[in-house]
């Protein structure tokens, strides 16, 4: 709490301070070495207070920008080409010129690690920005300077203490023709709007449905049940296409974990023996609860402690 006060020189939001004490998906233990870390910015490493964009930057302004979060274990980030590969995606699709190839960010990443001294246990954001703006309105036309790009990581250990909460919202993550749910976009009202939802209704996290009715992701991560000793997932039609998602569904087909990429709705959900969410900070997240719904016992099952051990196993091996 004092590092944002020390950074931004002002009080707090009394609202956010009581939400300081909820729990989120990315829940990480107190750092004080996350006081002194140095942020990338436009290839200049930067002291944590001095790190700043103009307000006339088309990611502050807009939210027209692309980001990936990545996550460093045992000196390695964890399949950091499928990450580029998004990235890249991503810019392709919003028409963005990040100015750098795929060496140049591998090689600002592995920087800004080393200026850190990080060897494990640190998550990164990488955003890209359309950059700086000429005039304060929304036409690409006017982002005159080049992407902005920062690269940002602290030192974190997830601290989930127990299963999440989650409560059904309206907002959907809906079709690719309004915002491409595949987008991580700098933009994330929707997700955030769905977030305070979930939050309104005493849950921690919101589960979000297709334009159909079917059960689909969370405002922040992927979302599985286990029925049956099967491990069921949504056809990823309206989802982000989570990299942790994917490596979930690998290791169930490697181990011989029936997987299925399917529609489902809230009564299979309310009725599954287990559920858990996927993400790069928090790997495999447990859900105890689902719009005031035990599921199964209420605490990590089998099949999610199973799958947890085989993805530790993947990342640190
Ligand atoms: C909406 C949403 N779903 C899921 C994920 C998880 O994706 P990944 O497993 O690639 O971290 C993210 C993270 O970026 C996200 O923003």
């Amino acid at each position: 709490m004092v590092s944002v006060r020390d950074v931004f020189s002002r009080p707090l939001n009394p609202l956010n301070v009581a939400r300081m004490d909820k729990l989120t998906t990315h829940q990480a233990q107190d750092d004080a070495r996350n006081e002194d870390i140095l942020i990338w910015v436009n290839g200049t490493l930067k002291p944590k207070a001095q790190a700043m964009v103009s307000v006339y930057d088309s990611g502050f302004m807009l939210g027209d920008g692309i980001w990936e979060g990545l996550r460093l274990y045992d000196g390695r980030w964890s399949f950091l080409d499928l990450h580029l590969d998004r990235l890249f995606e991503a810019a392709l699709a919003i028409d963005l010129n990040i100015g750098m190839d795929r060496a140049a960010l591998r090689r600002a990443i592995a920087d800004t690690q080393q200026a850190n001294g990080m060897v494990s246990d640190a998550h990164c954001r990488l955003m890209v920005t359309r950059g700086l703006k000429s005039r304060p309105f929304q036409h690409p036309a006017l982002s005159v300077s080049g992407p902005t790009v920062v690269i940002l990581m602290e030192h974190s250990r997830p601290s989930i203490r127990r299963p999440i909460r989650l409560a059904t919202v309206p907002h959907q993550r809906g079709l690719p023709m309004t915002q491409d749910p595949k987008l991580n976009s700098h933009s994330k009202l929707n997700c955030i709007l769905a977030c305070i939802a979930a939050e309104k209704a005493g849950a921690d996290e919101a589960l979000m449905l297709d334009v159909h009715g079917f059960v689909n992701t969370t405002n922040a991560c992927n979302f599985f049940i286990v029925r049956r000793g099967e491990v069921w997932t949504s056809t990823g039609d309206y989802c982000m296409n989570g990299i942790t998602r994917g490596k979930v569904i690998e290791i169930c087909r490697k181990a011989g974990i029936p997987v299925y990429e399917r529609n489902f709705s809230l009564v299979d959900t309310y009725g599954a023996d287990e559920a858990f969410l996927t993400g790069t900070f928090g790997a495999q997240t447990p859900v105890g609860d689902i719009d005031g719904r035990k599921i199964g016992t209420g605490q990590m099952g089998p099949v999610t402690e199973r799958i947890l051990q085989l993805y530790k196993a993947m990342v640190t091996a």
